[in-house]
Parts: C-alpha cells; sequence; structure tokens
C-alpha cells in the first residue's frame, strides 16, 4: 500500500460495555509512535460509548465515530432515534452509513442519501459502505450494484471530500471470506474512477492472518474491520502487520 495515510476503521458493531473499553489501552499504547499522517484510526463503537470513548482518547490519535443516525439533522419525536448533530455533540468526528446490516433492515438509497447529506451539515465525515451480495456477484452484477449505490446515495453531495467509501461484498461479512485480491484491485479502481479523488476502504471478515495479504492490494487506502477490532491484540496485529 502506497498511500499517504492508511485507515482503520474499528466498527464494534452491537458490542461492549463501559469496562470493554479498558481493552483500548493497549491500541492506545500501540499508537503512540506513529505519526498522524500515517495512520487514521477510528474507532466507531455503538453510540452508548461515544461519549466515554472521546475522554479517553483526548491527546490520541485515535478519533471516534458512530455507526449510524438519524437523517434528520433537527431534533424531532422519534423515539429511539440520534441524529448526527447529537453525535457530533458528543465527540464524533465521523458516521458509518449504509452499511449492509442497516440496508438489510430496510435502508434504502435515498434514506442514506439523506443521512449522508445532513450528516454533512453537521459536520460528520462520512464512511459511506456499499457492498454486492453473493447472487448478485455470481450473476456479473457487482459494478451495476455498487454504481447504484453510488449514485443514489451520493446523489448531490456537494462535498465529496467528505466521503470515505467502504466496499464491503456482503456475502464477505463475518463470514470468513474474502475476493480476491486482484477482484478489489478492480473494484477499488472502479469506485476511484466513479468518485474522482475518494478514499476507498475494504471491509469483510478483515482478521490477522489475512492482512499479510490484503495489504498488498496497493489502491486500496484501508481497512473497515468489524469482529477482529473487538479484541484489541487482533487489531494492533492487523494495524503492525499492514505497516510491516
Ligand atoms: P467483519 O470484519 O466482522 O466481517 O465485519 C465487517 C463489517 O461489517 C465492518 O463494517
Amino acid at each position: 500500500m502506497t498511500n499517504k495515510y492508511i485507515y482503520f476503521v474499528a466498527n464494534w458493531k452491537m458490542f461492549g460495555k463501559l469496562k470493554t473499553l479498558n481493552s483500548i489501552n493497549k491500541v492506545m499504547s500501540f499508537v503512540k509512535k506513529f505519526k498522524k499522517n500515517k495512520l487514521k484510526l477510528i474507532y466507531c463503537p455503538p453510540a452508548t460509548l461515544i461519549s466515554p470513548l472521546n475522554d479517553k482518547l483526548k491527546s490520541t490519535i485515535i478519533q471516534i465515530g458512530a455507526q449510524n443516525c438519524h437523517e434528520s439533522d433537527s431534533y424531532g419525536a422519534n423515539t429511539g432515534q440520534i441524529n448526527s448533530s447529537m453525535l457530533k455533540a458528543v465527540g464524533a468526528r465521523y458516521v458509518i452509513l449504509g452499511h449492509s446490516e442497516n440496508r438489510q433492515l430496510g435502508e434504502n438509497d435515498n434514506l442514506i442519501n439523506l443521512k449522508i447529506k445532513n450528516s454533512i451539515k453537521s459536520g460528520l465525515k462520512i464512511i459511506f459502505c456499499i457492498g454486492e451480495s453473493l447472487s448478485q456477484k455470481k450473476n456479473k452484477q457487482t459494478k451495476r450494484i455498487l454504481s447504484k449505490q453510488i449514485d443514489r446515495g451520493l446523489k448531490k453531495v456537494v462535498n465529496k471530500k467528505k466521503i470515505i467509501i467502504a466496499y464491503e461484498p456482503i456475502w464477505a461479512i463475518g463470514s470468513g471470506l474474502t475476493p480476491k485480491n486482484s477482484e478489489i484491485l478492480e473494484i477499488v479502481k472502479f469506485i476511484k474512477g466513479k468518485v474522482r479523488g475518494s478514499k476507498v476502504l475494504y471491509g469483510g471478515s478483515v482478521n490477522n492472518q489475512n492482512i499479510n495479504v490484503l495489504k498488498k492490494i496497493n489502491n486500496v487506502d484501508g481497512f473497515l474491520v468489524g469482529g477482529a477490532s473487538q479484541n484489541s491484540n487482533n487489531f494492533v496485529d492487523i494495524i503492525r502487520k499492514t505497516f510491516n
């Protein structure tokens, strides 16, 4: 990987309590030796942990993101929802949007588009997830699907600099499977061709074993890591091996 910085985004999903944050100490001391311009490390814990994690990570290079938000940037009668400006106010700098686990719950491209636009307004950067299903891959529809997700998700988004795209094939998430390097290379090239200047991450079963292979993809700007980021030893391993 020849890029200026490499992103590592930890998506904790529905995991972690206050005491779980102690486990991040290992990561904090490991990254002390990195300069900000080499490594972008972003933790996306559940919303319950954003504020305490923000306190903990002050004076480190580690930044915080949220995992989703409501589409409105103002208050409203939306029981159980949190908007982007509320996330910003407790320390989030990023928000993951369009994750396939939320698309599967019914989020469509239009809703995701609205979330993206309002989150940018609130001052957040976006980690915009796109990806194809296994049957779409088998039917050679991957580029068509990604294209549609990008066109609709980023419709009328002017400030594309605020967007990091995460290519996460649905079939690779939590399955232990990953595409071949040559496939990821081609898709990342395709995405960068469509969204000029964008950073593109790969996500889906990244772990401390396959990172030695995945790190060889030279147009990828980093990794979005789910399960393996919940264990600090594994996560540190992933970062260390990438730079070795
Ligand atoms: P896993 O790393 O657990 O496959 O999850 C990937 C993911 O969904 C990150 O957003």
